[in-house]
């Protein structure tokens, strides 16, 4: 019988992308004359990941450093050289947006912020409605900040307030207070009307559904148009998963989680806040992040900074082969390399038809959207949707249980699906797989 597991889990943008996008040589030449194709290679969003921190946060396993002596003129120098290297490797001629995340990128210099835009207009196109944005922590410094980041060119942010409640945030580790937070949200709010975005956390230690969704309350009252709602992931090697451990502290248990997930999803949407994606809420289709939408509908994106990924088709022999890359991780390292060959790749693969499929599909189904049949036909021109999917048994077991939708319009989680969407994700992976076998086997 079909069992999903509970909860939902999280993606943060470019950094837990689990498998890759790809596609073969022969399924980008089929379609090399179309605009699809075109716009599929000519444009891409950028990533900038800026990797220092303050203090390093409970429940964090980002790649973070703490540098209380960063060389803000080293770093800038090195972020322009590889914007400028990977823009020259691809084939890209437009940047549809950029997001500036980290770390804590809102302790970098808005001259840094500035120099990065600067460098895209000066080598390649920047598309003038671009959404340009920056994550920022909530303290007072950064708040002073938000001006010169506007004049440098940031017209969005993305606040971590993660939580209003002192016992959470001093849980976390968060180096702000409540009412610290309050007052970047509301100078954010008044220099970034209706792009003013706040991260929230759930299930810390002691959450319960009524707590949780007063503190949402009060964030509803005072934030603008968007929040994204993590579930608290337990990462290994953070203070927390010790804490967690060694018994210190309790989490949540799946179950509860699950439920405080969907009382947010209901609250949230009572409040006229719509998900469009797992964990994703906008008052209005303006507030969507067009960054973040472009990622899950399997555009590509270039990642300049220590450890960030990227996805695109380079210039060269093989100029229709999407590939992943990946940064040197760590600061020191990455600037040294920067500053000998102009970009610090420490990876770079070409990926494979099935690779990409999975990714379309691990994406997509997070969206309420959900991957429509143009988009599947772009990256699989020999299988369509319907080949692929119709007449497996579980797809109509996922249908009857309200998970799917008919694929009359793409593969598209219900509401219920959304809820469970890395369980749905996995057994649509698991049909692929069969379907992908078989006709490997059939074609030999
Ligand atoms: C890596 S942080 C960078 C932004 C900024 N430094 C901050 O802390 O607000 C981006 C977001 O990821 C989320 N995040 C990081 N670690 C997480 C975890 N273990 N579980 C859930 N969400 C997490 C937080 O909500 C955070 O706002
Ligand atoms: S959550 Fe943000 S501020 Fe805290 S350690 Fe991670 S990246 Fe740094």
């Amino acid at each position: 019988m079909f069992c999903l597991r509970k909860p939902v889990g999280r993606l943060v943008p470019g950094f837990h992308v689990s498998s890759c996008v790809l596609h073969s040589a022969s399924s980008l030449q089929s379609a090399s004359t179309s605009t699809e194709h075109k716009k599929r290679t000519e444009e891409a969003a950028l990533y900038v990941h800026w990797p220092y921190c303050e203090k390093r946060c409970t429940y964090c396993n980002f790649n973070k450093y703490i540098n209380p002596s960063v060389d803000h003129e080293r770093m800038r120098k090195c972020l322009v050289t590889e914007t400028q290297s990977l823009l020259e490797i691809s084939r890209v001629s437009l940047i549809k947006s950029i997001f500036f995340g980290g770390g804590t990128p809102s302790l970098a210099h808005p001259e840094t912020i500035g120099k990065v835009i600067e460098t895209v207009k000066r080598s390649v196109n920047l598309a003038a409605d671009a959404e340009v944005t920056l994550e920022a922590n909530p303290t007072s410094t950064e708040e002073k900040a938000l001006k010169e980041f506007k004049s440098a060119g940031i017209n969005r942010v993305s606040i971590g307030l993660q939580s209003l409640n002192p016992a959470d945030l001093k849980v976390l580790g968060r180096t702000h207070s409540a009412e610290d937070a309050l007052r970047c949200l509301d100078t954010a709010r008044s220099l970034f009307p209706g792009k003013t975005s706040v991260d929230i956390i759930f299930g810390c230690p002691d959450h319960k559904t009524s707590t949780l969704i007063e503190d949402l309350a009060r964030v509803v009252d005072l934030c603008d148009d968007h929040i994204s709602l993590y579930q608290l992931t337990l990462e290994r090697g953070t203070a927390l998963f010790k804490h967690v451990m060694d018994r210190d502290l309790y989490l949540p248990s799946p179950d509860a989680m699950a439920d405080m997930y969907e009382a947010s999803l209901t609250f949230l949407e009572e409040q006229d806040f719509r998900r469009y994606e797992v964990s994703n809420f906008a008052r209005t289709k303006s507030a969507q992040s067009s960054h973040n939408q472009s990622y899950w509908e399997g555009g590509q994106f270039i990642g300049v900074g220590p450890g960030a990924h990227s996805r695109f088709v380079a210039r060269g022999e093989n100029a229709t082969q999407r590939m992943a890359r990946v940064q040197t991780l760590e600061p020191e390292p990455w600037m040294i390399e920067v500053e000998k060959s102009g970009h610090a790749t420490r990876k770079a693969d070409a990926l494979s038809e099935y690779e990409v499929l999975q990714e379309i599909l691990y994406l997509g189904l997070r969206t309420t959207g959900g991957v429509p049949h143009e988009r599947w036909n772009f990256f699989s021109p020999d299988a369509s949707l319907l080949d692929v999917f119709s007449e497996a048994h579980m797809i109509k077991v996922l249908q009857k249980e309200g998970y799917l939708h008919s694929l009359s319009g793409g593969l598209r989680a219900t509401s219920r699906g959304l809820n469970l969407a890395d369980g749905l994700t996995k057994e649509l992976f698991l049909i692929l797989e069969r379907f992908w076998e078989m006709h490997r086997k059939a074609d030999q």
